[in-house]
This record gives structure tokens, C-alpha cells and sequence, in this order.
């Protein structure tokens, strides 16, 4: 859907929603079911949510890792402030979903759409800390650590690609990211594909190697701590098309300019699973286009032309140009989806910057 077509889908659902009086110029309430239902599905489809996620905000917070994105991505009101940041338009933290294993990771994928192009896969892992103990060698305090994609789940022995070794300190605890794009990319193409990622380490102690000797955080049975690991996925989903400008009615005495819309989210039913931002100042675009069509009025040639051949009525047809947004800019959102993960998306052209006639 063109963006400005979502704008104004969003601009009826406001109007529907803030302003009962309109509505009863609508003859039937089914008439006015029927037009909400329809906006609903419209919004649903301008945010690209396919499922919305039930209705309460999960008894969690989103990782660090995500609001620390989000920050830097977005002001406090979602304005997107830093638009190149992100390589592609959506952001996904996926938690683990096994709580068994101590160091087997299931991650769901599904949520990605294979239409999306994936840039980048992070493997997101806390490793804890041991206790320290003295160490008579140099390489008695290293910890070697191997991230693998298992091949097949249940079967033993596993079959196992090894993605990426690296060594660490035995007593530092933090995060660490492996790179695992290729492997994730193949999951999302083939979803058949994935059965994880096994994570072992090995340390050499006095006499002999020991194996899984250190730990990394893990969700378990279902408990939820910050330090559990998740997969970051950066992908770019090029649906949202640029804008083509749609105009909007003009038939007041007031110029064309700016005037303010508060799309906000708890209005339309949303505020239980976006976490940011409460609402965003979408703004719309009011006014008249008559000659002559000022400096401040940012009219075309086009719309000059026609509002000259509107006022000397050489045409009878001919309209005063349409008001309509001829700057728009981003915001970005973030919320939990349907599977509980945490999701952060950059919208384009939702935020009408400056109007014009056209
Ligand atoms: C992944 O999540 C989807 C959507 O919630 C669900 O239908 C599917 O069964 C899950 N897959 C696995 C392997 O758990
Ligand atoms: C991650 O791995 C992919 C594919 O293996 C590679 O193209 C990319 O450059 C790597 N990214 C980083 C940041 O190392
Ligand atoms: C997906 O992977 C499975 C298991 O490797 C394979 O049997 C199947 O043919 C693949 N499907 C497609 C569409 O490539």
C-alpha cells in the first residue's frame, strides 16, 4: 500500500475513533462496524502485522540490547532521528525456547517472512562467571569457545557445522555475539533446517581438557532472566513503498498548512503490545490552495497553472489544487509479536512534516 494511502486510512481511523459526531452521519452502526473493521485491517496492514498479539503486554521487559537500539534509532515520540542506522526496517530479538538443555539453543523463526531480505544474525550469550581459582599457566586461564548448528536434533551422535571459535577469559562474565547470518538465512529459507545452536566450551586445567566447564545464561523452565541469550535478526522487508501524494478535501478559508494529529496507540487498542512509543504526532495537512498560491504554500508549477485556470474559470472542471504533505519522515515502533519477541520496526513516510499544494 502506497504510504500516503496509509496515512489516510490512519487520519479515517482517527477521525472515527476521536470524533463520535461525525459517525452519525453514517446511517447504520453496522455501517460504521464495518468501517472501523475495515480500518482496523487497513492499519494492520500499513504497521504489517499479520496476527495481533494478544492483548496485554507480556510480565517482561524487552532486553537491554533492544531499548538501548531503540534509543538510538528513535526519540522519545518515535520520531525516527537516525534513519541510516539500522541497515534494513525491522529488528527482531527471538528468545530461547529451550529450557532443558544447558547449552542447546532453539530459536522460532517463523515470525520472519521469507520475502524479507535478512542482513545480519546475532547470537547473543551471557557468559557467567567462575569462581577464580589460581592458575599456575598462561593457558590454564583461557576457555575455548565453539558455537555450532546442529544438523539434526535428536539423533546421536549429532551432526554438527561448527560457525564460529573464539577464546576467552575463564573469569570475565558479559555478553557475547557471534556472527550466525549464514546459518540463520538458511533457516529462514528452509524453516526445516534449523535445529539450533549448540554452544560447548573447553578449558584446559592441570592435566587434561575439560569440557563445558563454564556456563552461559539460560532460560530455564521458563524463567525469565535478562541475561538469557536471543538471537538478534536485522532483516529489510521492502513493502513499504514510497509515497505517491493522495489530496485531501479543501474547502476551507485557512491556508494550507500543518495542523496536529496525536495517533495514539491506546486508542486504537494497541497500547498492550507496542512498548514504544505511546503515540506518535502524525500531523495532517488542512487548508486552502487559492490564488495566489503563496511562497509558504510550496505549490508546483503544476498547481499554480491550475489554480489560475481555477480562478479565471477557463475550465469549469478544474479544482483548486489539494493540500497534501509534501515532506513526510519516519517513525519507528517497537512491540512484542505474537510469539513474545520483541520487534523494532521503521515506518516510512508516517509523519506529515510540511504541506503543500499540489
Ligand atoms: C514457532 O512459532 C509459530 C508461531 O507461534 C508456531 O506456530 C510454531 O509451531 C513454532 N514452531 C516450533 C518448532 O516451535
Ligand atoms: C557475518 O557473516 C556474514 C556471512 O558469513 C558476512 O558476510 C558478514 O560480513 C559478517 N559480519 C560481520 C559484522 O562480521
Ligand atoms: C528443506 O529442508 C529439508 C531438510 O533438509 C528438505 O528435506 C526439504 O526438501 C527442504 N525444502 C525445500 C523447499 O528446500
Amino acid at each position: 500500500m502506497a504510504a500516503s494511502q496509509a496515512w489516510c486510512c490512519l487520519a479515517l481511523l482517527l477521525l472515527l475513533l476521536c470524533d463520535p459526531t461525525r459517525l452519525s452521519r453514517v446511517p447504520m452502526r453496522m455501517q460504521r462496524k464495518g468501517i472501523v473493521a475495515e480500518a482496523m485491517r487497513r492499519l494492520q496492514e500499513v504497521f504489517d502485522i499479520e496476527a495481533l498479539p494478544h492483548d496485554v503486554l507480556p510480565h517482561r521487559k524487552p532486553p537491554q540490547f533492544m531499548v538501548d537500539l531503540f534509543n538510538k534509532v528513535a526519540d522519545s515520540n518515535g520520531i525516527t532521528k537516525a534513519p541510516g542506522l539500522l541497515e534494513g526496517n525491522v529488528v527482531r530479538s527471538l528468545e530461547d525456547r529451550d529450557y532443558f538443555d544447558q547449552f542447546y539453543f532453539y530459536f522460532n523463526i517463523s515470525s520472519v517472512g521469507r520475502n524479507e531480505q535478512m542482513l545480519k544474525a546475532e547470537l547473543r550469550v551471557f557468559k557467567l562467571n567462575k569462581n577464580h581459582v589460581p592458575q599456575k599457566s598462561f593457558w590454564q586461564h583461557f576457555l575455548k569457545v565453539d558455537v555450532y548448528e546442529l544438523l539434526d536434533r535428536r539423533r546421536k551422535p549429532q551432526r554438527r557445522n561448527l560457525i564460529s571459535s573464539r577464546l576467552l577469559s575463564l573469569y570475565t562474565e558479559g555478553w557475547e555475539v557471534f556472527n550466525v547470518t549464514q546459518t540463520v538465512s538458511k533457516w529462514v529459507r528452509n524453516s526445516s533446517t534449523n535445529h539450533g545452536f549448540l554452544i560447548t566450551t573447553t578449558h584446559l586445567s592441570k592435566t587434561k581438557l575439560e569440557s563445558n566447564f563454564v556456563k552461559f545464561a539460560k532460560s530455564r523452565h521458563n524463567m525469565r532472566d535478562s541475561r538469557n541469550a536471543f538471537l538478534v535478526l536485522f532483516t529489510n522487508n521492502d513493502r513499504q513503498k514510497s509515497s505517491s501524494f493522495l489530496p485531501s478535501s479543501t474547502d476551507q478559508i485557512v491556508p494550507c498548512q500543518l495542523n496536529d494529529l496525536f495517533v495514539d496507540f491506546h486508542e486504537i487498542g494497541w497500547a498492550g503490545w507496542i512498548i514504544f512509543p505511546r503515540g506518535y504526532k502524525a500531523y495532517y495537512c488542512k487548508g486552502a490552495c487559492l490564488f495566489p498560491l503563496g511562497e509558504s504554500l510550496r505549490a508546483t508549477n503544476h498547481a499554480t497553472v491550475q489554480s489560475i485556470v481555477h480562478t479565471l474559470k477557463l475550465s469549469k472542471d478544474v479544482s483548486t489544487p489539494c493540500c497534501v504533505p509534501d515532506k513526510l519522515s519516519s517513525i519507528s515502533i517497537m512491540y512484542f509479536d505474537d510469539n513474545e519477541n520483541v520487534v523494532l520496526k521503521n515506518y516510512k513516510d508516517m509523519v506529515a512534516t510540511s504541506c503543500g499544494c499540489h
